[in-house]
């Protein structure tokens, strides 16, 4: 497997278990997130693309989406040297005018200090599917589909071989629509600050097993 990509679900429901604050869910889904990488890195997986926040998203509280994006700027600025080092190119997706100009420079500036990493981590951030797709169709000149997809945020990546949701919600959600179209999915009702090892094992596992025959031509 090349690509592995995966909806964080469920961070808000862990940390009301605990009688803690959303926020917490959120800080303890982006150690979850970090642990994840290592797993992938392990595996032999070259990209890992992570849905961290919807274009819907913007529609919680004032408190809740402020408390993300401090997460996000604190995330880049506390693992930009651990990124460099371990040759991790760090990529955004998705709507990033919508962020604050603050946020747009901190991740261009660590997009541009990973830029020679090998293992590629795409954080889909003011990211949804249909909006990603009307944005490549203004773009858009006509030709095939591989012409299209060079109009996506996504351009120059493998599309997903899997999908992960985690907490028991078996939805798209708007995640990759264009670039999901073979992609395989895996739902689990473990909630994403809790996804570990063994989790992720068995979501390799059951990978493995099926056999893709992406409309006819059969794929490892
Ligand atoms: C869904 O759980 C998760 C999110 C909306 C945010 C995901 C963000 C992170 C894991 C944090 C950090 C990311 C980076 C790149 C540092 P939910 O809040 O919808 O959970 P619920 O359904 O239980 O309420």
């Amino acid at each position: 497997m090349e690509h592995l990509a995966v909806i964080m679900d469920g961070n808000g429901r862990w940390a009301e278990k605990r009688h803690l604050p959303r926020l917490m869910g959120h800080r303890a889904g982006a150690e979850a997130l970090d642990r994840c990488m290592h797993y992938c890195k392990d595996a032999g997986i070259k990209y890992l693309t992570v849905y961290a926040f919807s274009t819907e998203n913007w529609k919680r509280s004032e408190e809740e989406v402020s408390g993300l994006m401090k997460l996000l700027s604190g995330f880049i600025h506390s693992k930009e040297k651990t990124l460099v080092k371990e040759r991790v190119r760090f990529r955004v997706i998705g709507r990033r005018g919508d962020l604050s100009e603050k946020l747009q420079a901190e991740i261009a500036d660590l997009e541009a200090r990973t830029a020679d990493g090998d293992f590629t981590l795409i954080v889909a951030l003011s990211y949804g599917g249909r909006d990603e797709i009307v944005r490549a169709a203004m773009k858009f000149k006509g030709g095939s589909e591989e012409d299209f997809a060079k109009c996506l945020d996504t351009a120059g990546l493998p599309d997903p071989d899997l999908i992960i949701r985690t907490s028991g919600e078996q939805r798209t959600s708007n995640f990759l629509l264009w670039q999901s179209a073979y992609s395989e999915y895996y739902f689990t009702e473990t909630l994403w600050p809790d996804f570990d090892r063994a989790e992720f094992d068995k979501a390799l596992e059951s990978y493995a097993k099926r056999e893709r025959r992406m409309g006819g031509r059969l794929k490892k």
